[in-house]
């Protein structure tokens, strides 16, 4: 059976100083954090170190999208630090997904680093079908959501991230056991904050997730580690019912 400390990600979306207190708070009781382009914006590199040397492993979610060349090199340099987990936009297209995994298979090799997992984020949750309509896509968010998670698997790409309630659309394209990163995870009972295709951890894994991103019910309670120990085992009691 996985161990729940590898499925739950705890989203560190703070300021410098809070993000350290919920380090602090948190070392030792979960395994994984997600830093995003906020904060890695303001602290770069340093923020990876100082997490890894607390022992976290690092999902660094800067969700790349430019041409292939820059991405390729973006995907080495962020593979060279040692990042366990990296997105890259799907609507970037094939050659640009694949350029990521070519320069993080690079920058992992470089170092004697393993190669980061990456993953392809598809329809943003914040876009609906007006604002995929506004940039072209006629398609309802479902479909294209599909469309490019079958891409990002042509492309090598080691998972996707994508809402839990997407999680059964992608499964089958991407196969039993690929990677699904599933925020919007709130447990029953918290805040919904302004997430909205939102599932209890539970019903996350059980629609196909293999991790879940859980921000704010984890980090804005007065005790992270316990709230952070009570989704952990939600998700032990729903493996041992699998
Ligand atoms: O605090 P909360 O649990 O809502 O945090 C969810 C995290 O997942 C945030 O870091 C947010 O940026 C990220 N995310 C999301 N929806 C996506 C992709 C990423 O909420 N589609």
């Amino acid at each position: 059976m996985t161990d729940p400390k590898d499925q739950l990600i705890v989203a560190l979306d703070g300021a410098p100083g809070e993000v350290a207190a919920w380090a602090d708070a948190l070392q030792g009781a979960v395994t994984w954090v997600k830093v995003g382009m906020t904060l890695h914006y303001v602290l770069g590199a340093s923020i990876i170190d100082d997490l890894h040397a607390r022992g976290f492993k690092v999902f660094l979610d800067l969700k790349l999208h430019d041409i292939p060349h820059q991405v390729e090199g973006a995907a080495e340099a962020l593979a060279k630090m040692g990042v366990e987990m990296m997105t890259v936009h799907a609507a970037g297209g094939l050659e640009m997904m694949a350029a990521a995994v070519r320069g993080a298979n690079r920058g992992a090799n470089q170092v004697g680093k393993p190669m980061p997992r990456i993953l392809a984020v598809t329809v943003l949750t914040s876009m609906d079908a007006t604002g995929l309509h506004q940039v072209g896509v006629p398609d309802d968010p479902q479909t294209q959501v599909e469309r490019l998670a079958r891409l990002a698997q042509q492309a090598g790409i080691g998972g996707i991230v994508c809402s839990p309630l997407e999680a059964p659309l992608v499964r089958p394209i991407l196969g039993p056991g690929t990677t699904i990163v599933t925020p919007g995870v709130r447990p029953a009972g918290s805040e919904v904050g302004d997430q909205s295709r939102i599932a209890t951890p539970a019903r996350a894994l059980e629609l196909g997730a293999t991790h879940l991103v859980v921000g704010r019910p984890i980090t804005q309670t007065p005790d992270p580690a316990a709230a952070a120990q009570e989704i952990l085992q939600e998700i032990s009691s729903k493996g041992a019912l699998a």
